[in-house]
């Protein structure tokens, strides 16, 4: 090896991959047991999507009400739509109070009750008043705390740097190939361990919360390595997006007592959820916004419902809610202390992702067999924990709980076993994609390709969603995946390329939306957030179970044998009504 290729390899006990909550919580676990860790992010640490969670953290604290891990329990059970798989939510609400106790002594500034405890406000689909929170900030100074932390236990950062292929031979992951974004290049980062923590990927749809980076780039790389991806059906909507751009609007709003109106000025969820009116959780408040829409009782006739916040008053809202208040101002030039916000559903999470068991270890088959050292924490896996529809807060929780799984999991890996060879020819497949982008003769543009798919997803795979629309869409995705093999792009140089890059990501984003509307198309029937108007009912003789997807040479190949885990004698399916 000479000086030139040393400095572009890299040895590790670990390798983390996203720099959110869960990539940071489990790179503090590794280092706070002494070993070497590498964080490779595309973006700087602090600007991942977790900093733009606004509302809260879920736990059953009851630091304002009564309440218990029963409670919370059950609730996500129910969220879930009966899919969520019980011993993980078990798990999960067991460790949730842990989890904001650890952030409390790491330094987390949260908002406090008169008396000092941490305040806990009401959020969609929670009984009681769960959502610990930091006034409408929660994610970002979670984020930036874990950070600092990170920092502190030495853990290595590789900012702006894009992974571009997963190393995994004979079911052993060995490392991952990154592109260095700054300067151009490949790296090899080789370990024993690699955890994939990039985040959601709801970017593939026009109207989305996601930041740009949200492009799921992980899932191309586990569906490139030939292994399956769990649940992609399951996308939530969440009700109060920014109109037309689809920036949150913390469920915070309407935790802290915020009306949902329509174009007549009637508060409408009494017809759709008589007890838990704007507090349904989020498919139901975000089909009943559709309705409204579709029905023409959208403001002005068009394409939005209000979010009313003018009750609250100025006192609360600065103190409460500043952020939101604040981008409604910059983006609709609307402030919501003297008038409604227009605000429609917007895609915001992904129940399904990358499988993984108990303790994040990545599956390969439905059977539960794993890869082994390779691990996925956050949005980006399935833990099988939301089922169909995941309740708000619950997933800043699964991020930081889960994330401590990984790094605890990945730690004893990493002590009980030697570091594998890296394959032959480890660059090969990273540098291909490189040169067939740099160096291809076709015409096609991917900011085309990308605009066309997230036009036709938010059409025709959005809250309602029937088997002619998706078809249409199905054949939309084939043709831009054809369309894809022509993108060439102009930038040619290694500094900052951000045509190479980008048009990595909507390679990705063409991959796992064919999975999603084939998943979408195959479960006939409505569950949580995937509601079919030509299967408007839930089935569960057939479909208390989950979907695996793998990307064949001949489509996508779909599996259905794995069944929802319930505990029948504690919390069996009942009818979902709020
Ligand atoms: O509405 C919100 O503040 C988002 C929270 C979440 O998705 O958990």
């Amino acid at each position: 090896m000479n000086i030139e290729e040393a400095k572009k390899y890299h040895r590790m006990d670990a390798i983390v991959v996203g720099a959110g909550l869960a990539g940071l919580r489990a790179a503090l676990e590794l280092a706070r047991d002494g070993h070497e860790v590498a964080v490779l992010t595309k973006v700087y640490p602090t600007r991942s999507h977790s900093g733009a969670a606004q509302g809260g953290i879920a736990a059953s604290l009851a630091n304002t009400t009564d309440d218990s891990e029963e409670l919370h329990m059950f609730d996500t059970v129910k969220g879930s739509d009966w899919l969520g798989d019980q011993n993980i939510i078990e798990f999960f609400v067991s460790e949730a109070k842990k989890t904001v106790y650890e952030f409390e002594h790491m330094g987390v500034p949260f908002s406090r009750t008169e008396d000092g405890r941490i305040n806990q406000r009401a959020f969609g689909g929670h009984q009681k008043p769960r959502a610990c929170f930091s006034a409408d900030i929660t994610g970002h100074v979670l984020l930036h705390t874990l950070y600092e932390q990170c920092l502190k236990y030495n853990v290595h950062f590789y900012n702006e740097f894009q992974v571009f292929s997963l190393l995994v031979e004979k079911n052993i992951s060995r490392g991952v190939v990154a592109w260095d974004i700054r300067n151009g290049g490949l790296h090899t980062f080789h370990a024993k361990a690699v955890l994939l923590a990039t985040g959601g990927y709801g970017r593939a749809f026009k109207v989305t919360s996601n930041a740009h980076a949200n492009t799921g780039d992980s899932l191309g790389l586990i569906l490139e390595n030939g292994l399956p991806l769990e649940d992609m059906e399951f996308v939530q909507f969440h009700p109060t997006g920014l109109f037309k751009h689809g920036i949150l609007m913390s469920e915070a709003c309407r935790g802290e007592g915020g009306y949902l109106t329509n174009g007549k000025g009637e508060r409408f969820m009494e017809k759709y959820a008589k007890e838990k009116m704007e507090l349904a959780p989020r498919d139901v408040v975000s089909r009943s916004e559709q309705t409204e829409i579709n029905e023409g009782r959208g403001g002005n006739g068009d394409d939005y419902v209000y979010l009313d916040m003018r009750h609250l008053g100025e006192e609360k809202i600065i103190k409460r809610l500043p952020q939101v208040r604040d981008l409604a101002i910059n983006y609709l030039k609307v402030d919501m202390i003297n008038e409604p916000v227009p605000i429609q559903p917007t895609a915001h999470y992904s129940m399904g992702g990358i499988p993984a068991n108990i303790n994040t270890e990545v599956l390969k088959n439905p059977k539960g067999d794993i890869v082994v050292g390779l691990y996925t924490a956050g949005e980006t896996s399935c833990l099988s924990l939301h089922g169909a529809n995941r309740l708000g807060t619950n997933s800043l929780q699964e991020a930081a709980t889960f994330g401590r799984v990984a790094g605890t999991s990945m730690s004893e890996f990493v002590k009980n076993n030697g570091l594998e060879n890296l394959p032959a020819n480890e660059t090969d497949n990273a540098r291909g994609k490189v040169s067939a982008l740099m160096e291809g003769k076709g015409k096609e543009r991917h900011s085309v390709l990308k605009e066309e798919l997230q036009e036709n997803m938010t059409k025709y795979a959005g809250v309602y969603r029937n088997e002619k629309d998706m078809k249409k869409l199905m054949k939309v995705i084939k043709e831009l995946q054809a369309r894809y093999k022509k993108v060439t792009i102009d930038d040619k140089g290694d500094a900052y390329n951000m045509d190479l890059f980008e048009a990595f990501e909507v390679g990705n984003l063409l991959s796992f939306s064919e999975v999603m509307i084939e998943g979408a198309i195959a479960r006939k029937e409505s569950r949580g957030a995937h509601f079919r108007t030509d299967h408007p009912k839930r089935d569960d003789k057939k479909w208390m179970k989950h979907t695996f997807a793998w990307k064949t040479a001949k489509g996508v190949k779909l599996d259905h044998t794995r069944k929802a885990i319930i505990y029948m004698d504690r919390f069996p399916p009942l009818e979902r009504k709020y």
